[in-house]
């Protein structure tokens, strides 16, 4: 044992450890406790052994802030309208102070790490210094470090390959102080994140559309059995945002999160445009940022790539859109990656608005990684970014049945996370349930406190239907809901359609970067963390379309039914975008 001043100083100012305080020490390193573990490798994974020889990964240490809560208390300061401080979201560097950790937490696993031979030189700090990453680490050091069994592990419905390991350890003196460490047991790969958004109409049959939505429909002229397929004119007008004209686009920007091998096409963007937006011809183009190894290949176009483009920029028009292309890898995790990435922008660089069509299933995730990245979202929003996620495609889930052969109602991350919005599917004039609308209740996220007005009584009037099936404290699922049927789309210089939850979310997210064009040619502050402020008393009842009809069938139920006000399926209903500007003004 041998005296070690500075940590034997902080433990004392901390007062974590004050036990410890007297008899200063070398913590016991080789004192290990399990920080994730999974009973059996996770399901359709499959073990290829060991990494190649000469295999490193880089490993990223997610560590506790000085004050735990720090980034949430922010977020709901800057979010909830009522509050004093609403709308002054954190700079970069305010931002950074909150999430840094104490002296002591870097002292204690800068000291662990050296004591594994870890060279200062290979590690390196996220900005505010919430993440330490270690690069190239060999697979028997990571092994050493982390009391893990790394190896490369096939997914064996898409192919992809990633290098993880199914238990990891921490020395139990840095439980407290290390939050999660990543990659490790979160088998994920960018394409099992995909929700697929189903081809409903292979593009050839489309050729010559009988009945489409948009055509000469007069606000409440058409019925639900007319549409065959929904275009931006019908949804300009469905979700009231043809009057509007953006004044901001010198400053307003949103962001559309890519995943590796989703790209869009600007070639049927332009096409697009030219069938169902004239006016954004010319002006729909947008930025590429490659993240991580992201690849941007507009040749070989997706399906997900060219339908969040087309749809966020027919919404949105002529805002700057960015996409933002994550790579995969063996040893990157898709979420981690780019979520610290943008929160290294500078402010100026940020968009207010980001689309995600992404997730996968809830129970996939370790908690300690879905916290982790969970709090990356929270950060995002404390900085002022909207951000949308879809809830999948499956409505209350196909497959539930566990490995205990229990049938459980299941649900997506990340759009379970509390400081996310969650998007569901609607279809139609008028609108009701897109049957495959994911949605229902987390079972890790508890729910937050902004959802205590509204999602009780839904549970109330589910009385004991479904018990056991769902958790009824979980956080409900969505938030909101835009159309995600038959939506008309171009792909490969054809016309198809699409349906999916992964329309919804651009259309959504098409219509938030409206109303932060018009909170910012106002002079004010974009609106940031959406939650707190569609929760507030009054705005859901005037400024969304309630969706009542219809419901998400999966698991051989018939699902969650919509409802008066909020429900797991569509949360509080459609964007009305005249009418929530007009509330904006009061704010
Ligand atoms: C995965 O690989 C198998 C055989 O190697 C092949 O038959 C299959 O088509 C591949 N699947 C995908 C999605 O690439
Ligand atoms: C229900 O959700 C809570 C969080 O709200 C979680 O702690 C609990 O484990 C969940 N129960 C089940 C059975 O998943």
């Amino acid at each position: 044992m041998f005296f070690h001043p500075l940590s034997a100083l902080s433990v004392l100012a901390s007062g974590i450890l004050n036990c410890l305080a007297t008899t200063p020490r070398e913590p016991r390193w080789d004192d290990v406790r399990t920080k994730h573990a999974w009973g059996a490798v996770p399901e359709h994974w499959e073990t290829l052994g060991h990494p190649a020889a000469g295999t490193t990964i880089d490993l990223h240490i997610a560590l506790q802030p000085r004050r735990k809560n720090a980034v949430v208390d922010a977020l709901y300061e800057v979010s909830f309208p009522r509050s004093p401080k609403y709308g002054a979201h954190l700079s970069r560097e305010q931002l950074a102070d909150i999430i840094a950790p104490h002296p002591h937490t870097l002292t204690l696993v800068n000291s662990w790490l050296k004591h594994h031979g870890v060279h200062p030189s290979s590690v390196s700090r996220s900005h505010g210094g919430g993440w330490l990453t270690v690069a190239d680490v060999s697979m028997s050091h990571a092994n050493n470090i982390l009391s893990a069994s790394y190896q490369l592990y096939r997914h064996a419905k898409t192919n992809e390959t990633v290098i993880r390991t199914i238990s990891y350890g921490l020395p139990v003196e840095l439980h407290s102080h290390v939050k999660t460490v990543a990659p490790t047991t979160y088998f994920s790969s960018p394409r099992m994140l995909r929700h697929t958004p189903r081809l409903s109409h292979r593009a050839r049959t489309m050729a010559a559309p009988t009945k489409a939505a948009s055509v000469d429909l007069g606000r409440g002229l058409s019925r639900r059995d007319d549409i065959d397929f929904i275009t931006p004119s019908f949804l300009r007008w469905i979700y009231n945002t043809e009057g509007y004209v953006p004044a901001a686009t010198d400053r307003n920007k949103l962001g559309i999160k890519g995943l590796i091998g989703d790209s869009p096409s600007p070639k049927d963007l332009k096409r697009f445009m030219t069938k169902y937006r004239t006016d954004g011809v010319k002006t729909a183009t947008y930025d590429v940022v490659l993240i991580n190894g992201g690849r941007y290949n507009p040749k070989t176009p997706s399906v997900e790539g060219n339908l969040d483009m087309q749809y966020a920029q027919a919404m949105a028009l002529p805002t700057p859109h960015t996409y933002y292309s994550t790579g995969g890898g063996l040893g990157l995790d898709p979420y981690l990656r780019w979520a610290n990435f943008m929160l290294g922008l500078e402010d100026n660089e940020l968009p207010q608005t980001i689309s995600a069509s992404y997730g996968g299933f809830e129970e996939s995730v370790p908690l300690d990684f879905a916290e982790s990245t969970c709090d990356l979202y929270a950060q995002l929003g404390a900085r002022g970014v909207s951000l949308l996620f879809s809830t999948g495609d499956d409505g209350v889930g196909k497959d539930c049945t566990d490995t205990s052969g229990n049938v459980r109602f299941r649900t997506m991350f990340p759009a379970s996370c509390p400081w996310v919005t969650s998007v569901g599917g609607t279809m139609g004039n008028p609108e009701v349930v897109a049957s495959l609308s994911g949605g229902g209740f987390s079972n890790i996220y508890s729910r937050p406190a902004y959802q205590d007005g509204a999602v009780p009584t839904y549970l109330e009037n589910l009385g004991g239907q479904y018990d056991g099936l769902y958790n009824a404290s979980g956080r409900g699922i969505p938030d909101i809901a835009a159309q995600a049927h038959r939506c008309a789309f171009v792909y490969r210089g054809q016309d198809g359609t699409v349906d999916g939850t992964s329309c919804a979310v651009p259309i959504a997210a098409g219509v938030v970067s409206l109303l932060n064009d018009y909170r910012l040619s106002t002079g004010k502050p974009p609106l940031g963390f959406l939650n707190y402020w569609l929760y507030d008393y009054g705005i859901a009842d005037l400024g969304l379309n309630d969706i009542t009809s219809g419901s998400n069938p999966g698991c051989n139920t018939d699902g969650f039914s919509a409802s008066t006000g909020w429900d797991p399926v569509t949360g509080l209903g459609t964007l009305d975008f005249a009418e929530l500007e007009k509330m904006l003004d009061g704010l």
